[in-house]
């Protein structure tokens, strides 16, 4: 295979993790390394949008100390987008205005790190500037807490916030404990159509110290059998720990926070999640008339950089490192993916999955990990979960405090 020599772009796409700069740490330190073959390493502002808005930095320019905070360095350090690019039969005017700004830059390897929307955006881009017959080799970097990337054993970025969710409510464990009179505590979590998040409760009660009751948006959410397993551990136990879902959904297809108000729509016409916890905690205080907190961990589970897990980081650098490699040899139209070993100890092995799989495909938690009640997982979750939050991840401390990336992200002319 002959030498592709252009430039390289990497973008961010969709929510963030705690993890993601350290995929962007192994696109920028390998395309950095490819001299001779990658003459550029861009990375694009806001995703897509920076790329049609011809609004890239120079990576070059960068300190090579700088991106390798970047590593243990939250959220998109290039800026993210929720951009939905039309069906390309349907409207191609992006594509083309992509492709001219490939072509303008001669941008020959593309790189592009999200979840399930923007692997399809991936898978799109890839599709149209094949067909055009112009040479850029189109790879995607998988990011997502929701871990429901298909084809993928997980997902970077799942692992540390299940580290963090589960960590929390071991805390919180302990903390809803100290007086003795009763209370009820209702711990929301993210995912929207996959409960693989809202499952790493679990680790917190395999270590004793987590839910009662776990509620996933795989299962038809029904508010009277909530009510009436709360009311079954409360009546014991005095002290109730409900770990639910954001996602979670009645039979007739309502998120929780629809029950009492509209919730706005995203650009991919998503609802927009977040306050099922306070929805549900009203709830059970009036029918038990006792002490109840709602917490919403929020944006904080998919930040927490501080409690990230080395075997995550070191995953999410390797998908990024890999997808520069794999490009370099000539691959295009893949996402990076992972599987285990179906026997013996845990070990992180690379899959390439075609993006067209990948596209629009949501993988969700095995009905046969879910308990029949619906109402908690089981050992088969703890057994996948574990070896993946194993490892303290190490970020470096100035005066007390973190001391993240900050990049120059110098602008590249325009041409
Ligand atoms: O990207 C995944 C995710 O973190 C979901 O778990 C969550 O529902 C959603 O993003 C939140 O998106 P936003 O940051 O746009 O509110």
């Amino acid at each position: 295979m002959s030498k592709l020599i252009g430039n390289a772009i990497f973008g961010q796409s969709g929510g963030p993790t705690s993890v993601i700069n350290a995929s962007a740490a192994g696109v920028f330190t390998e395309a950095l390394k490819q001299t001779g073959v990658i003459e550029k390493v861009y990375g694009a502002a806001n995703g897509i949008v920076g790329i049609l808005n011809e609004k890239f930095y120079d990576i070059g320019q960068e300190d090579p100390a700088e991106l390798e905070l970047l590593k243990t360095t939250p959220s998109s350090a290039l800026g993210s987008c929720r951009y939905k690019l039309a069906k390309p039969e349907v409207d191609d005017t992006d594509y083309k205005r992509i492709l001219e700004v490939f072509k303008k830059y001669n941008i020959r390897y593309f790189f592009y790190n999200g979840g399930n929307d923007s692997m399809d955006t991936c898978n799109k881009i890839s599709k149209f500037i094949a067909k055009s017959g112009y040479e850029c080799r189109v790879i995607g970097v998988p990011k997502t807490i929701d871990n429901d990337l298909f084809g993928t054993d997980h997902c970077p970025g799942f692992a540390s916030a299940a580290k963090y969710i589960a960590t929390t409510i071991m805390e919180v464990y302990l903390d809803a404990r100290v007086y003795d009179s009763g209370m009820v505590t209702v711990i929301e979590i993210m995912g929207r159509n996959a409960g693989w998040l809202t499952a790493a409760s679990v680790l917190a009660a395999h270590k004793g110290q987590g839910p009662d009751l776990i509620y996933l948006p795989e299962i038809d959410f029904d508010l009277d059998k909530m009510m009436a397993d709360v009311k079954k551990v409360y009546d014991k136990e005095k002290k109730v720990i409900v770990a639910v879902s954001e996602g979670v959904k009645t039979s007739d297809g309502q998120y929780i926070p629809e029950l009492v108000g509209e919730v706005s729509v995203d650009a991919f016409g998503h609802k927009q999640m977040g306050g099922t916890a306070p929805v549900l905690a009203n709830y059970i205080k009036e029918k038990l008339g006792c002490k109840v907190r709602g917490i919403e961990l929020s944006l904080m589970q998919r930040c927490a950089a501080h409690l990230a897990s080395k075997q995550d980081v070191e995953e999410s650098f390797l998908s990024g490192q890999t997808a520069v490699r794999i490009a370099i040899d000539g691959m295009t139209d893949y996402m990076v993916g992972f599987q285990r070993p179906e026997t013996g100890d845990y070990k992180c092995e690379i899959k390439l999955i075609p993006l067209n799989d990948v596209a629009n495909t949501e993988k969700i938690v095995p009905r046969e990990w879910i308990n029949a009640e619906g109402n908690f997982v089981n050992e088969k979750f703890v057994e996948y979960a574990l070896p993946l939050i194993q490892g303290e991840s190490k970020i470096a401390i100035e005066d007390g405090l973190p001391r993240f990336a900050k990049l120059k992200k110098v602008l590249v002319p325009k041409v």
